[in-house]
């Protein structure tokens, strides 16, 4: 059935008309439902913001809710449509083709205002403000934000919470992740509506340096859900900038109150709950949860500005999801005049080891605890533990450049690590200086002299006021050195304690890094930082974020086979994720003490080269693992990491994703086939390939009797020669998948 709003509602059509607005202002309240091919996909939802009472109140603060007692006074609709070239990406054209209205709407009251005489009464006088509410309608999905323009009754405001609500239309299927404020590295759960609620206490059951779990039905974004009927809708946002991330609450059936406490569990947290003063929506809509401040503050305003884009994606085709540019094209245009100096990026690392704990980050065991300024570093012992020594690093830069990786990644490197986590230490790292075994010139000197680079660590340790402070003394020494490129980390509490690590002075903090590197063209790939919504189209050189659980967790526990076959779904929504692909000896036991093991088959993990999109892709195993697998290794040489064009071929959310890939600038072609824990059989019709023209071709699959867990390394390689119209058949073993590279002839 096709829900209608009243019949005064105004109506939006897609370019195509396939996905349909509508919006009216009901009871003064701004309302919207859409529908996609006449099937419902959100019902009657509300939107608005509850604004904070403040002591400034007096002084211009606002505090009157923007929920209710709206007119709709004006509306305008119009048409875009425009191709653009991203820097780098998985298309070298991007269309950006939709349909816009904006409602202008208009609050009006009453109320006395205070003369500068103290002693005068109250003057009354009406009040008037507007705010505009701008919708963008796609053939794929519907983009929606709140805007505010500069006016005397809307200058200053501090958010309570923002009310948008998202009413689904069925106890949908969903792919979510815990809400919490400080992570999002948790396993995915797969359960109804009405289950998340049950499944909450085990969701949020686990350990991890910094967790802020708020309520027993909220969840993270990027959300996939999947309709009993087929409908594949995606909830996010994009374009978030001097805003807190949005989390959803679930309103199910035995909610009573919007921000509730979450009870009975090792992360219970309850952050200053601050109940809703407007009655509770329908059974299964989700209602906008922002992440707080240390203040318990949801964002503080001044106008003019406006909020991200909140994000429905909407398809009958899994492979739709994950084809779409929605959340790219809802953000700016690039902003940087040269990006000649950005570029895709191969990498390894002195990294893996330290995360399975066959050495360390730190240099010495000899203080109980480290104060930067006090220590002669050339008199401390060693530990003898410490991976980031020259000899160590020359090994992995002959490793690079005789594979053809571009970059070495050097964590450790720098002092302070002896007790950098959880200590509420601010002055943990100054980011300049080496360890006495790093010569730092005389490593790039080695690392450039082979045409390769050294990738830049900096750990914050989420001391976020120390980074700040050292940062352009930091940046200047990579530029001096030659670095290019710098992953940054953030790990534990963030420091100044009370903050979260997605709220609005985070999410200021982490932009302002990536706009600070661009000045020293730099490159950025931020670990731990809030989850990613599009920002790489206006500044590409963040080219990679972690935001979510990555490949270290295959050394803490493991990840579930299905794991890769989600995040593309979830995670990747938002712009690439720096995974950390690759690992081929998967049971650690085999050359560390550590008994955790990843969830993959060989030819599996050469698969996440494509499956898993990035333009910074590592190659994160050590090179003596490699070494043994040398002809399988050669996919990852030849591998591109920037595209010209992908056709995702098979999706299903937890099952398989196929997708082929042409590398930019050239007529090659990559495949690769994930699959979960249950196998998958592919048919990949080579119709894309170019008429006419003949390709060598080499498939990396998993061999017969290969799986994930008793079989890992069983793997075929096979090359032939085929054309356009030819067929591929490959059986992906649980927890495999496969990797075919097409190189034109
Ligand atoms: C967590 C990051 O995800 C990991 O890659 C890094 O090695 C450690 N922090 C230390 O910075
Ligand atoms: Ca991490």
């Amino acid at each position: 059935m096709h829900y209608a709003l009243c019949i005064n509602a105004t109506e939006v059509k897609s370019p195509n008309g396939n996905m349909v607005l509508n919006f009216t202002v009901e009871d003064g309240r701004p309302t919207y439902t859409l529908s996609y091919k006449g099937r419902e996909v959100v019902r009657p939802s509300h939107l608005g913001l509850e604004l904070a009472k403040d002591k400034h109140a007096s002084m211009g603060m606002n505090e009157r809710d923007l929920m209710n007692g709206f007119t709709l006074v004006d509306e305008k609709t119009s048409t875009f449509d425009e191709t653009w070239q991203p820097v780098w990406g998985e298309t070298k054209d991007i269309r950006n083709h939709y349909v816009e209205y904006v409602a202008t709407l208009s609050q009006q009251w009453r109320e006395g205002v205070r003369s500068n005489n103290p002693n005068m009464q109250l003057q009354p006088r009406v009040h008037r403000r507007q705010i505009l509410i701008r919708f963008r309608v796609y053939d794929d999905g519907i983009g929606f934000r709140y805007e505010f323009p500069q006016q005397p009754d809307l200058n200053y405001f501090l958010i309570k919470e923002e009310r948008s609500e998202f009413a689904m239309a069925g106890d949908h299927t969903a792919w979510w992740l815990p809400g919490d404020y400080d992570t999002q590295e948790q396993e995915t759960q797969e359960t109804r509506l009405s289950e998340i609620r049950g499944r909450m206490k085990e969701a949020v059951n686990w350990r991890n340096s910094s967790v802020a779990v708020f309520s027993p039905t909220g969840v993270q974004t990027s959300l996939q859900m999947k309709s009993a009927d087929g409908l594949y809708i995606n909830i996010h946002e994009a374009a978030c900038a001097d805003y807190a991330t949005m989390h959803l609450e679930l309103v199910d059936a035995e909610t009573e109150a919007l921000t509730t406490k979450l009870e009975g569990s090792s992360n219970a947290y309850t952050p200053n709950p601050q109940p809703s003063n407007y009655p509770l929506p329908a059974t299964f809509t989700f209602v906008s949860h922002l992440t707080p401040d240390a203040t318990g503050l949801k964002g503080a305003m001044q106008t003019p500005c406006e909020t991200p884009w909140r994000t429905v994606m909407v398809s009958d085709d899994a492979r739709d999801m994950l084809a779409s540019n929605l959340i790219l094209n809802l953000n700016e245009p690039c902003k940087l005049e040269d990006t000649s100096w950005i570029h895709p990026t191969k990498y390894c690392g002195v990294w893996w080891e330290m995360i399975v704990g066959r050495g360390s980050w730190h240099y010495t065991n000899d203080f109980p605890s480290i104060h930067l300024d006090q220590i002669d570093w050339s008199k401390v012992k060693p530990n003898g533990t410490h991976k980031a020594n020259n000899e160590n690093v020359k090994r992995y830069i002959d490793f690079a450049a005789k594979n053809g990786l571009d970059q070495v990644l050097v964590e450790g490197w720098n002092v302070g690590w002896e007790d950098w986590a959880n200590m509420w230490k601010r002055d943990v790292f100054d980011f300049v200086t080496p360890y006495p075994d790093f010569d730092i010139k005389m490593l790039n000197d080695y690392a450039h002299s082979k045409g390769v680079k050294l990738l830049m660590h900096h750990e914050t340790s989420s001391s976020t006021q120390n980074y700040e402070r050292h940062m352009e003394a930091a940046f200047q020494l990579m530029n001096k050195y030659g670095y290019d490129a710098v992953k940054t980390g953030y790990v534990g509490d963030i420091i100044p304690r009370g903050d979260h690590h997605y709220s609005q002075s985070m999410n200021n903090h982490y932009l302002h890094v990536v706009k600070e590197a661009a000045k020293h063209h730099i490159m950025v790939n931020a670990h731990e930082a809030t989850r990613p919504t599009g920002l790489c189209r206006t500044y590409p050189n963040l080219v990679g974020n972690e935001s979510a659980r990555g490949t270290e967790y295959e050394a803490f526990g493991g990840s579930r086979p299905d794991h890769t076959c989600i995040l593309p779904f979830t995670r990747l929504q938002g712009g690439p994720m720096d995974y950390t692909p690759g690992i081929f000896v998967t049971k650690l036991s085999e050359w560390s003490n550590n008994t955790s093991w990843a969830r993959i088959t060989i030819a599996g993990s050469l698969a996440l080269y494509l499956t898993m999109y990035s333009p910074l892709q590592m190659a994160a195993d050590l090179p003596e693992n490699y070494e043994k697998f040398d002809d399988a290794f050669q996919f990852i040489r030849d591998v591109a990491c920037d595209w010209d064009e992908s056709i995702y071929l098979e999706a299903e959310p937890a099952d398989y994703i196929t997708v082929a890939r042409k590398a930019k600038g050239t007529d090659n072609w990559f495949i690769g086939g994930k699959c979960d824990e249950n196998g998958h059989k592919s048919v990949i019709k080579l119709d894309f390939l170019e008429k006419g023209r003949k390709y060598d071709c080499t498939i990396y699959a998993d061999a017969k009797d290969a799986h994930y867990d008793t079989n890992p390394q069983a793997y075929t390689i096979t090359k032939r020669v085929v054309k356009a119209g030819d067929v591929l058949k490959v059986t992906e073993a649980p927890g495999g998948g496969f990797a075919v590279s097409l190189l034109a002839k």
